[in-house]
């Protein structure tokens, strides 16, 4: 972990790879990561912890399943959009799939350890990296 400051901007220009989280400082045990993403993340939950999201720039939008219970068992679905410097927190155990048609960059903040594909998700397609983060290289 860096003793200096971290300039974001500089952190996202080291890696090009989407949906791969790296690792850019630690809160007492939580990261603070930031990741590249494009298209379509992978439907997902955590079945222990909230995650945030801070949008940096770019626009994500995440389809949650949190809505009334239907006769399947499966829940009703929304999306939420969050432009540039927008924040928004997916609370444990609810189903969610980030998409970013144009792109984004975004910050995430959660407990180390917390894998990107949660504890119960859809098949990972190959350009989503199933991890609990890189460290910044
Ligand atoms: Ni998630």
């Amino acid at each position: 972990m860096s003793d200096q400051p971290i300039v974001l901007a500089a952190a996202l220009a080291r890696f090009d790879t989407l949906w791969s989280p790296r690792i850019v400082t630690r809160v007492n045990d939580y990261d603070v990561r930031v990741a590249k993403v494009a298209g379509e993340h992978v439907w997902h939950a955590h079945d222990d912890t909230d995650e945030f999201f801070l949008v940096i720039d770019g626009e994500l939008h995440i389809a949650l399943r949190d809505g009334a219970p239907q006769s399947d068992g499966s829940r009703v679905e929304r999306v939420v959009t969050l432009p540039a410097g927008t924040v928004f927190v997916v609370p444990r155990g609810v189903q969610h799939r980030p998409f970013s048609p144009g792109g984004a960059s975004i910050l995430l903040f959660e407990p180390s350890g917390t894998s990107s594909v949660g504890d119960r998700h859809d098949p990972v397609p190959d350009h989503v990296d199933a991890t609990v983060g890189h460290p910044l290289d």
